[in-house]
Formats: structure tokens, C-alpha cells, sequence
């Protein structure tokens, strides 16, 4: 139920500094959007002035409408107690009321419970429409002439916020990857952080978690450096800190707390935060301190021939590559090319044999009956429907985009697509006899000289030119 804050509490919280640029907008209704529990949130901008956010969410009653709109109204929080056990992104009650004071604002909702919605027109702050309107469940926030009663601030926008209003929804999409998003024409459908992350900012990040942090990071490539803290973009100095001195050029740095230690509320717009506990600092610079020290070296004692038809002994690793030998080379394999290859084919066997988990698809995907035997060797489950085939689940490396031109395409190239995608996962290699297992099941693949995306997985120097560098004779 929305209601007005009590004035204590008003005093404590308010900001008054909402609605300055149409990035900032955005973000007070990405938030509102996401605090409604809903499985999708769509973004559309046409221009930094005009864009709206649709959810699925919880929906708004009819008669509380306008009290969305009014000052220090708010759903999300009653007490002190509840400010300091946030575990919404809103809780000001602030900024549907600043926001509708300076555009043409249209709220269309419709409540769960509630069997027809209703829509809310407010402009520069007055009410001009309150009436039922059929609507979905959910709630579609519009923002229209944006600034219309505030010229300077109109003009002075800069060219490039439309683009920060983009980056600002990938920003939340990352952090919220069981949220279904649609940004403009990009979608994102529901997945685990780490998917989510490599869809939104590329697959070249490395990934470690602690205990409550998750990173992802990269030390050649700048593009994106974020820190969120409950999924709430914020600005943690003593953090970045701790992230700039292990010179990482890219990083986005997921942090989860118990809300209890965290104070949103010590700038207005609620990006710079303060954290009381100080362990957590401890455990990033852990986290780093293990990442990116000398790695720990793997060395064979004994002999250690991988099989008993291989002439190759393995010496050891360093985490990043393996060093192995017989008796004219001396090779080393990218290890985690090794485990790639390695996971690879594993997969596809598992794959072609529909020995995969499956996930159901909802709504089911209608194809044409002539890819039946394509679908059976997929491992889909599917139904006939007339002349069409309703697929009701696909193994979960598949994606419904794989299916898209069954027709054409062939059974390998699709599964060799997913599993390329789906071997990404991180792996740790901690002892000699793991080493020698995943050196084992590399040497049984099919394939051994390139990993699944072509790269060469090992470079060999002859043992005659090396010894020959140092003097020695073979
Ligand atoms: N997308 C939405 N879905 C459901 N309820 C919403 C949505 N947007 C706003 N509301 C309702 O309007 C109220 C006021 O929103 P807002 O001014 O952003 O304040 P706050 O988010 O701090 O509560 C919210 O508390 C919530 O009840
Ligand atoms: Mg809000």
C-alpha cells in the first residue's frame, strides 16, 4: 500500500535532488520498475526527453495513483527500521513526485489483484486525468517533453545522453539477470550473473567470487568500471581504491551485504554509500591478493606419463600453462585451451546422447514439422500439432535463438554453437592428480591441436634447439 511517510522520517531521508537529467530519470523508474518483482522490464527511448519503462510487476492499485505521484508517498518502507533493512531500491518516496513535476508523466498499471487497471496523467505536476484503463498487469511509466517548464535545462543536454541512458539500463539489466530486458531493440533474457554479464559487456571478462563478492574483470581492455553493492550501482571510494591499485583496466565488482551495514541514504542521489563493515574490504583485497600473485606452481615429482600409450610426461603448471615433454620436445599447453577443448567435447557427447538438463519454454516455440529429426537429435521435447511442432523444452545450452532456422542450418553447427557458448565456465586446477585427470581427457578428444573457437592450444620448442641456446649437447 502506498502511503505518505511520517515526518520524522521525511526529515531524515529527503533529497529534494531527483529529477535533474534525463539519465537520472530513467534510473527512478528502472528502479520502481525492478522493486515490483517483475520477470520482465522493457526500456524504450526515443529521445533523451520522451522514453518510457514498462514492467510486469506488482502493478499499482487504481485508487493509489495519485498518491504515486505525491510527495514522500511510498510503498517500500514505514519506519526507521525498514530504511535500514532496505532491500528495495526505493524507498524516498520522492521520485514519481519530482518527476511528474517536470514533464508530461502518463503511469498506465494495473494492479495484481485487480481486475482492470487505470491510467494517471499528471503535467508539471497537476493531475489531469485519473480513469480506468484496461492494462496488462503491471505498469508502463511514460515521460513526455521532459524539461517542457525548464528551458535551461533542456538546452543544455548534452548529445550524448541518450547513450548514458543506454549504458545506465545495461548497468541494471547486469545486475538483475533474473529480470527478462528489453533495452530499446536489445534483449536479454533471463539467465545466471555471469551469462548475463558476458552478454551485456562481452565474454573477454575473467571471473572470481569470494564469499560476498563476485568480480569480473579484465586487465587489457577498458570498457565498463562499476560497483554494485545489493545491485545498486553505487560509489564505494575505499573499493575503488583497492580495484585501482591492482591495475585493472575494466572490472564490475558485485557486492552482497546484509542491508543492515550499509547506509544508501548519505547522498542525495544514493550513489555514494558507506559501509560499516569492514571484513568486506578485507575480502575484495583477498579476493585480488589471490588473483593476481605469483600463481602456485605445480610441479611432478615422479615420473609422470599421463598413460601408458603417451611418450608425453607432463612436468607441471602455473596455472596458466601446462610444461610437458618426451622425448624431442618440449611443450606448452595453454591449460585453460586444454579445459575448453576438454569441456567441449564432453558436453557434446552429452548433448548428442540428450543426457542434458532441460528447460522448459514458455511461451512454446512453433516450427515447421520437416525439422522433427533435427529437433530429436537436438534432445528437444516437442509435440505434433497439425502440420507444426510445439517445443515445449531444449536442453539448457540451447537457446531458443538456436532454433531460429532449423531449416537451414545443420545439427552440428547448432550444437557446436551452444557448446562453444557453454563452456566458458571458470575451473581451478589445485593438484598434480587433477592436473594429470584433465591432461588424461585431453588427450583422448577427438580434436587436440585447437580449441572449439580455433585458437592453437599448444606451442612446442624442439629440445635439440634449446639445448643447443644453452650449450648442451643432446
Ligand atoms: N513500476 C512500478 N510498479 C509498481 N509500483 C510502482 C511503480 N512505480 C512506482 N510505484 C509505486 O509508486 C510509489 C512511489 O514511487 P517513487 O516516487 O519512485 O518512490 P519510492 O520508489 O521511493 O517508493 C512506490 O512506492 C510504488 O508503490
Ligand atoms: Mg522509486
Amino acid at each position: 500500500m502506498i502511503k505518505r511517510l511520517p515526518e520524522e522520517l521525511i526529515k531524515i531521508i529527503s533529497s529534494g535532488q531527483i529529477a535533474y537529467s534525463p539519465k537520472a530519470v530513467l534510473k527512478e523508474l528502472l528502479e520502481n520498475a525492478l522493486d515490483s518483482n517483475p520477470l520482465k522490464v522493457k526500456v524504450d527511448i526515443s529521445s533523451p526527453l520522451s522514453f518510457s519503462v514498462s514492467d510486469d510487476g506488482e502493478g499499482i492499485r487504481y485508487r493509489e495513483l495519485p498518491l504515486a505521484v505525491e510527495r514522500f508517498a511510498t510503498s517500500k518502507v514505514n519506519s526507521l527500521e525498514d530504511i535500514k533493512n532496505l532491500k528495495t531500491y526505493g524507498f524516498r518516496g520522492e521520485a514519481l513526485y519530482a518527476i511528474s513535476q517536470h514533464c508530461r508523466l502518463t503511469i498506465k498499471s494495473r494492479h495484481a489483484q485487480e481486475e482492470v487497471g487505470g491510467i494517471l496523467k499528471v503535467e508539471g505536476g497537476k493531475i489531469k486525468e485519473h480513469r480506468p484503463y484496461p492494462f496488462s498487469k503491471g505498469t508502463k511509466v511514460e515521460v513526455n517533453d521532459l524539461f517542457f517548464n525548464a528551458p535551461v535545462r533542456r538546452r543544455s543536454l548534452s548529445k550524448r545522453e541518450k547513450g548514458r541512458m543506454v549504458s545506465l539500463s545495461r548497468l541494471y539489466a547486469a545486475a538483475n539477470p533474473e529480470v527478462e530486458f528489453l533495452i530499446c531493440r536489445e534483449r536479454f533474457y533471463r539467465s545466471s550473473l555471469k551469462e548475463r554479464v558476458f552478454r551485456v559487456f562481452g565474454k573477454e571478462f575473467k571471473f572470481v567470487q569470494g564469499e560476498r563478492v563476485k568480480l569480473f574483470y579484465s586487465r587489457e581492455f577498458s570498457s565498463v568500471r562499476q560497483l554494485f553493492l545489493n545491485r545498486r550501482p553505487v560509489v564505494v571510494p575505499e573499493v575503488e581504491e583497492i580495484l585501482s591499485q591492482n591495475r585493472l583496466k575494466s572490472y564490475l565488482l558485485f557486492i552482497e551485504v546484509e542491508p543492515s551495514v550499509v547506509d544508501f541514504n548519505i547522498s542525495p542521489t544514493k550513489e555514494r554509500v558507506l559501509i560499516e563493515d569492514d571484513s568486506l574490504f578485507e575480502e575484495v583485497r583477498e579476493l585480488l591478493k589471490e588473483e593476481f600473485s605469483l600463481p602456485k606452481v605445480l610441479v611432478f615429482k615422479e615420473s609422470s606419463k599421463v598413460n601408458y600409450y603417451s611418450p608425453i610426461e607432463l612436468i607441471g603448471t602455473d596455472g596458466t600453462v601446462i610444461v610437458a615433454h618426451d622425448h624431442e620436445n618440449f611443450y606448452f599447453f595453454d591449460q585453460h585451451l586444454v579445459h575448453e577443448r576438454v569441456n567441449y567435447e564432453e558436453l557434446l557427447k552429452l548433448l548428442k546422447e540428450g543426457k542434458l538438463k532441460r528447460v522448459n519454454l514458455v511461451p512454446p516455440l512453433l516450427v515447421e514439422a520437416e525439422v522433427k529429426e533435427k529437433l530429436k537429435e537436438l534432445g528437444a521435447l516437442f509435440r505434433e500439432e497439425g502440420s507444426k511442432l510445439v517445443v515445449e523444452a531444449i536442453p539448457e545450452i540451447l537457446e531458443v535463438e538456436d532454433l531460429k532456422n532449423l531449416k537451414e542450418e545443420t545439427v552440428d553447427s547448432i550444437a557446436s554453437r551452444a557448446c562453444k557458448r557453454a563452456i566458458k565456465a571458470g575451473y581451478r586446477v589445485v593438484n598434480v592428480e587433477q592436473l594429470k585427470e584433465l591432461f588424461e581427457k585431453y588427450l583422448c578428444c577427438k580434436e587436440r591441436e585447437v580449441c572449439p573457437h580455433g585458437r592453437p592450444i599448444y606451442y612446442k620448442l624442439e629440445k635439440k634447439k634449446v639445448y643447443r641456446e644453452i650449450g648442451r649437447k643432446l
